[in-house]
């Protein structure tokens, strides 16, 4: 019969060591920033209903979803996002808890994508979020968290940057330029692919299907295409419904200006985000070249909890996922690889000190160090190359001679130094 072989499937990785090491090195990070800032992790499970996300994710992700019936005829899904879950989770749980809730988590998460850069059919998504708090504080620190989470891993404002807007001021201003309330959902969906969409054809879709004439298409556009803050408050300021929404977008750039942060943000209003659920400031962080996809993206969802099922509760957060962001690190030299700890290798010749090998190294062990020796008989050399291969520090060389005089030969892998100690230094 043929020999059988299983390929990965497309889209999914393997994780040999050095690369979960990659993996941990992000993970850390994360966890440690999320730490700094007070939020507690939590998870759960990786397969959910699949109503869970019909209507509430937003149609792409939906077409993404894997899916299937189980034994129990129930309708499934792998979860393509947390925020979701987190919204079943807290649903009445959150009632005996003190409010703001700050939670993070780390899923893996599963997305039926076409395959291209950046974009895998599973990968870790850094999850922080901050319920039962409406006032802009909350999005302040949630972005916050995001851009640290990138410091922490040595990237600064020349290499990373967040884009934010607000879909309340969207909304305003679109509605100042005559667009319809009952249009503003398509105009949303239009702009959230302004940038992946040849200009006419935006332009022709404004007119045809959010009802603008063509002028007010054409400056709609303009705005879209390089408006910063004060470009948006010297046309709309004077307004009252925009004039509250800026002043919003003003303390919530001036608090970040105050964190230290204020080089990292952006406003452009071309960022509406694909989700959904979103109801308010919304953000996504880019590599400064533009070359690649988002790195991060989240936002304010004040009506997840209740469309789920649960109490009405205002809640922002992020997803920050390990694919985007480990291309970037990479990228810039950034990986750090670690290698494992192998504080001593023990050299035995002759195999009647296997025994006193394996006394040492339960000690050292105990006392915190990484141990390694060879698991068979092996030739001198061979054994002094697999302690190179691993990366031992120093050797410990279980020779007749010294053990028969209750030593053993200590030797300095890098500068080469040998040195006697005595067995019982090392038991
Ligand atoms: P999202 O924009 O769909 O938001 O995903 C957030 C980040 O996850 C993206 O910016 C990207 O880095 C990464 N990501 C998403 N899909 C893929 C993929 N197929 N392959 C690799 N990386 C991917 C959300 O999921 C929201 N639930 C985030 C959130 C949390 N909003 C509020 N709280």
């Amino acid at each position: 019969m043929p020999k059988q072989t299983f390929a990965r499937l497309p889209g999914f990785r393997d994780f040999p060591p050095e690369d979960l090491a990659f993996r941990e090195h992000i993970f850390g990070a994360w966890r440690r920033v999320s730490v700094r800032y007070g939020f507690q992790e939590y998870d759960g499970p990786p397969l959910e209903p699949l109503d869970l996300y019909v209507e509430k994710s937003g149609e792409e992700i939906v077409g993404q979803l894997y899916h299937f019936q189980d034994k129990g005829d129930r309708k499934v899904a792998l979860r393509p996002e947390m925020t979701p879950s987190l919204a079943r989770i807290l649903g009445d749980r959150h009632r005996s808890m003190a409010k703001p809730i700050r939670w993070f988590s780390i899923p893996h998460l599963f997305r039926y994508e076409r395959q291209q850069k950046g974009r895998l059919r599973e990968h870790f998504q850094w999850n922080v979020d901050v319920i039962g708090e409406e006032g802009v504080g909350a999005d302040v620190e949630v972005i916050a968290v995001a851009l640290d989470g990138l410091r922490d891993l040595g990237l600064d404002q020349g290499d990373v940057h967040a884009r934010v807007s607000d879909r309340r001021l969207l909304g305003a201003i679109l509605s100042a330029i005559g667009v319809e309330d009952t249009r503003l959902p398509i105009a949303f969906a239009i702009i959230d692919k302004i940038e992946r969409t040849p200009a006419d054809r935006s332009l022709d879709r404004l007119q045809t299907e959010v009802g603008l004439d063509e002028a007010r298409a054409r400056s709609a556009f303009g705005l879209l295409d390089q408006g910063g803050l004060d470009d948006v408050k010297s046309e709309f300021g004077d307004l009252d419904k925009v004039g509250v929404e800026l002043e919003r977008m003003e303390e919530y750039i001036g608090s970040l200006q105050a964190m230290g942060l204020g080089d990292f943000v952006d406003l452009d209003l071309r960022i509406v985000r694909g989700l959904a659920y979103y109801t308010g400031i919304v953000f996504e962080i880019f590599d400064r070249k533009g070359e690649s996809r988002a790195i991060c993206g989240g936002g304010r969802y004040d009506n997840l909890l209740e469309l789920v099922g649960g109490d009405p509760l205002p809640a922002v957060g992020f997803g920050m996922g390990d694919v985007v962001l480990g291309e970037l690190l990479r990228e810039l030299d950034l990986a750090d690889p670690v290698s494992p700890e192998v504080d001593y290798f023990i050299v035995i010749i002759g195999e009647e000190h296997r025994e006193l090998a394996y006394a040492i190294a339960r000690s050292q062990r105990d006392k915190g160090a990484g141990v390694q020796y060879a698991l068979r008989e092996q030739p001198v050399r061979k054994q002094f190359t697999a302690a190179g291969n691993a990366g031992a520090r120093q050797v410990i060389v279980l020779g007749p001679d010294e053990v028969a005089r209750e030593c053993a030969v200590l030797r300095d892998m890098a500068s080469g130094e040998e040195r006697e100690v005595p067995l019982k230094e090392l038991r």
